[in-house]
């Protein structure tokens, strides 16, 4: 396979970024997609908070986010109000004290050679270089879909963590620093865990405190 290659979000990218999102959530609804058009004003506003994969010129894996003030005890209700001021326009703050990850993607084809890893990487970068607080994001959880009849998502999220499952997300980011906060519901829509979610943080490790 030929090298693959990272840059961060440009307009041209945009529409094969959103192609990618359709083939990696194929059961998310519409509304709860990047559009091209979306991804457009999160290349306009805040370019280098989106990691892109490319191998020669396909677009083979993504990794979004903004920054962003969070109260873990008081999230937005739908990722949709964290992410946009009045369902319109970016709600991205250069001062946030958190990188919001809003979506993560590798095609099917690509999974599990490192790309996921690289992106990830990348985007811990942009936490340490801009000092912020650290790495937030609610992860799908794919694997509850096995497990839901049978057991409460507190016990699916312990088994995961006491590596006894294997969820294709959530193992993945705990191999990469994240420490789960706790289960959320209804935060976007995604049947396979009946719209369960959990919110994830990798705290940046070299914070430099202002004692100012
Ligand atoms: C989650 C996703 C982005 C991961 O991308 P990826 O490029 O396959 O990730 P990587 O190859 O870097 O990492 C996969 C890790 O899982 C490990 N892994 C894979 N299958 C495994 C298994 N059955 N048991 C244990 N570990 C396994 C790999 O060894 C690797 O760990 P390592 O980096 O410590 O070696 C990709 O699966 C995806 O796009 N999924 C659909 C969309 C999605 O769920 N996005 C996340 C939204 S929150």
């Amino acid at each position: 396979m030929a090298d693959i290659n990272y840059t961060t979000l440009d307009w041209e990218l945009c529409k094969k970024v959103a192609d990618l999102l359709a083939i990696c959530f194929p059961d998310m609804p519409i509304e709860d997609q990047y559009t091209q058009e979306e991804l457009e004003e999160v290349a306009e506003v805040f370019p280098e908070g989106t990691i892109v994969a490319l191998n020669g010129d396909q677009v083979v894996g993504m990794g979004t986010g903004i920054f962003t003030n969070l109260n873990f005890e008081q999230l937005p209700m739908t990722e949709n109000e964290l992410l946009y001021k009045d369902n319109e326009v970016i709600n991205h703050d250069s001062n946030g004290d958190y990188y919001y990850g809003s979506d993560m993607a590798v095609h099917p084809q690509f999974r599990g050679r490192g790309i996921g890893r690289q992106i990830y990487n990348r985007r811990k970068a942009i936490v340490t270089d801009n000092n912020k607080l650290g790495f937030a994001a609610a992860a799908v959880l794919p694997g509850y879909a096995d497990y839901k009849r049978t057991h409460d998502i507190h016990t699916y999220l312990e088994m995961v963590k006491r590596k006894e499952v294997f969820d294709s997300t959530l193992s993945m980011q705990m191999r990469n620093g994240f420490q789960v906060i706790k289960p959320i519901k209804d935060f976007f829509t995604y049947p396979q865990s009946d719209n369960w979610a959990a919110l994830i943080l990798w705290e940046n490790p070299n914070l430099v405190v202002d004692q100012s």
